[in-house]
């Protein structure tokens, strides 16, 4: 029983990148894999020319802390500390003066328009809010690739619609790589490209070309879906 079989992919530099597939499709088992959160059976996977199921366990670890930025739907802010400090931590963890992380903190709080909210505990800011906030500490690294599964499953249309702006920003305008899954055309439709999975394989391919017409991408999806 495989999760994924021969599935191929490959993603130019800078292009924000959807996969969309029911739940079960292997959505979540291929961004562990390109995230080296999980190991394949076979096959390869290559980020920025690293071949990451070659590397150690610890070169896995630093390759996730130094390059990926990885957003999950769960936004996983720790409750005791302030947004500001949610986004430090990362830095202080890998060992960076205290006043470079605050500085590149208060930049990237600015980034996700949050600047306004920098004392906040996550519990008093919205969803979309504490989104943002995750991603900014996903953004600490300038990951050249950041992975976002289901960043929005938890977020009503409107904060929805401020994620999906940003990610588009990070990848046109800051030339990081955006991969994200979704079960949702809205989410896709704001993707370059959207790639279907189903049962573990690719099915077809739809040019969203970032079109925000998740009509258009929910109609193609049904096809490829089928
Ligand atoms: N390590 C693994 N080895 C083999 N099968 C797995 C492994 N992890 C998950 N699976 C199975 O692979 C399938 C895909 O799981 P995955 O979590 O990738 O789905 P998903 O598309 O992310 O679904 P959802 O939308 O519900 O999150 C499921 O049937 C799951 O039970
Ligand atoms: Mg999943």
């Amino acid at each position: 029983m495989f999760a994924l079989r021969g599935v191929g992919l490959s993603v130019d530099r800078g292009r924000f990148v959807a996969i969309m597939g029911a739940s079960g499709s292997g959505k979540t088992t291929l961004m562990h894999l390109i995230g080296g959160l999980d190991l394949p059976d076979k096959g390869s996977v290559k980020v920025d020319g690293l071949e990451i199921p070659a590397l150690s366990d610890e070169e896995r670890t630093l390759f996730r802390r130094r390059r990926l930025g990885i957003v999950f739907q769960a936004f996983n802010l720790l409750p005791s500390l302030s947004a500001l400090e949610n986004v430090m931590l990362p830095m202080l963890v890998d060992g960076r003066p205290y006043a470079e992380a605050r500085q590149r903190a208060d930049e990237l709080m600015a980034q996700v328009n949050l600047s306004h909210r920098q004392r906040h505990r996550p519990a008093t800011l919205s969803g979309g809010e504490q989104q943002r906030v995750a991603i900014a500490r996903a953004l600490t690294t300038r990951p050249t690739l950041i992975l976002a599964d289901e960043p929005t499953g938890n977020l009503d249309p409107t904060s929805a619609a401020s994620i999906w702006r940003l990610l588009r920003h990070l990848a046109s305008e800051g030339g990081t790589t955006v991969l994200m899954v979704t079960h949702e055309a809205a989410a896709a439709a704001h993707a370059d490209v959207v790639h279907v999975l189903k049962e573990g394989r690719f099915t077809g391919t739809i040019e969203a070309g970032g079109c925000a017409d998740a009509t258009l991408v929910a109609t193609r999806y049904a096809q490829l879906a089928d």
